[in-house]
C-alpha cells in the first residue's frame, strides 16, 4: 500500500512544482529538456560516445572563465600586459581562472580532435549525419581561430612573435592569403589595430559563431539520434530492412530505401 505523504511534504512538492509547471505551460521548455535528457540511445553506446559531451564541457568552462577574465582585461597595447599581470598576481583566484582558461583552450582543441576521431573511426559521418560532420569541421576551424586570436591578448613577446608568424603564414596561402593576412593585421603593421581586431574576434565574432554552430550540432544529434558502433548491425550508413525494435532507435533512423522511418 502506498505510504501517505505528510502535509509538509505535499506543500514542499507543490512549492517546487509550481514554478516548473508555470514555465512549462508558457514555453514547453521543461518537456523539451526532459526529452533531451531521457531520450533513447542505442544499447551499445559506450564511453567513446561521451567525447562530444566532454568537448561541450570544455567549451562551457572556457566561456565561464573567459567572462571572468574579460571583467579585468584591458585591450589596449599600453595596458594589456599589466592587466594580465594584475589578474595573475593580485586578483583573488585570478591565477586559477587564467590558468583554467589558458590550459582549457588546449584541452578543448584536443578533446575536439578525439571526438572527431571517434566519429570518423565509427563511420558516424555517413548518411544521414554528413551535415553534422560539415558543421563539426566548421567548429574545428572556429575553435582553432579562437585559440589563435586569444594567444595575442597577453601582449607579451611570445604572443607578439607567435602572431607575426601566424599572420605571415596565412599570407603565404594562394589567392586569399594576402587578403586574409591584411584582414588579421588590421593596419600597416602588427600593433594597436591588430590587438583590437583580435580582441573583437576572440570575444564576439568567434564565440557567437561557436554558440550558433554548437546549437545546430546538438539539434542534429537529437534529431538524428546517436549512431551505433561499426560492429553493430545498426551502424551509421547501414540500411535497415526491418522496423527497429521498440525503444531501441533514436528519433529518426534511416529507412530501407534511404528515407526516414520513425
Ligand atoms: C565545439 C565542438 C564540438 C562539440 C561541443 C560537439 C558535441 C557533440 C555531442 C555532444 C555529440 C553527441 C555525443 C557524441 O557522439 O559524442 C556530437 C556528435 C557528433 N559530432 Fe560533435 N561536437 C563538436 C565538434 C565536432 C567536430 C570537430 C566534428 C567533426 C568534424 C563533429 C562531428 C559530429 C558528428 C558527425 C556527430 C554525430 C555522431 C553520432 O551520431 O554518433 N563534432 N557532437
Amino acid at each position: 500500500m502506498p505510504r501517505r505523504k505528510s502535509a509538509r511534504r505535499q506543500k514542499l512538492e507543490q512549492l517546487i512544482a509550481y514554478p516548473i509547471d508555470w514555465l512549462e505551460e508558457r514555453s514547453g521548455l521543461i518537456g523539451g529538456l526532459r526529452y533531451f535528457l531521457l531520450r533513447k540511445v542505442p544499447g551499445d553506446t559506450s564511453w567513446w560516445h561521451t567525447l562530444g559531451s566532454a568537448t561541450l564541457t570544455a567549451f562551457i568552462v572556457q566561456t565561464v572563465t573567459g567572462v571572468v577574465l574579460a571583467m579585468y582585461y584591458k585591450p589596449d597595447p599600453d595596458k594589456a600586459y599589466e592587466s594580465i599581470r594584475f589578474i595573475t598576481d593580485d586578483l583573488t583566484f585570478g591565477w586559477l581562472v587564467r590558468g583554467m582558461h589558458r590550459w582549457g583552450a588546449s584541452v578543448f582543441i584536443i578533446l575536439m580532435f578525439f571526438h572527431m576521431a571517434r566519429v570518423f573511426l565509427f563511420g558516424a559521418y555517413k548518411y544521414p549525419r554528413e551535415l553534422n560532420w560539415i558543421i563539426g569541421v566548421l567548429l574545428l576551424v572556429l575553435g582553432m581561430l579562437e585559440g589563435f586570436t586569444g594567444y595575442l591578448l597577453p601582449w607579451d613577446q611570445t604572443a607578439y612573435w607567435a602572431t607575426v608568424v601566424g599572420i605571415n603564414l596565412n599570407g603565404t596561402a594562394p589567392f586569399l592569403g594576402p587578403f586574409l593576412a591584411q584582414f588579421l593585421q588590421g593596419g600597416a603593421e602588427i600593433g594597436n589595430e591588430t590587438l583590437s581586431r583580435f580582441y573583437a574576434m576572440h570575444m564576439l565574432l568567434i564565440p557567437g559563431g561557436l554558440f550558433a554552430l554548437i546549437g545546430l550540432h546538438l539539434y542534429l544529434v537529437i534529431r538524428l539520434g546517436v549512431s551505433s558502433p561499426p560492429w553493430s548491425p545498426e551502424a551509421a550508413g547501414e540500411e535497415r530492412v526491418e522496423a527497429p525494435p521498440e525503444g531501441r532507435a533514436g528519433l529518426v533512423q534511416p529507412g530501407p530505401r534511404g528515407g526516414y522511418a520513425k
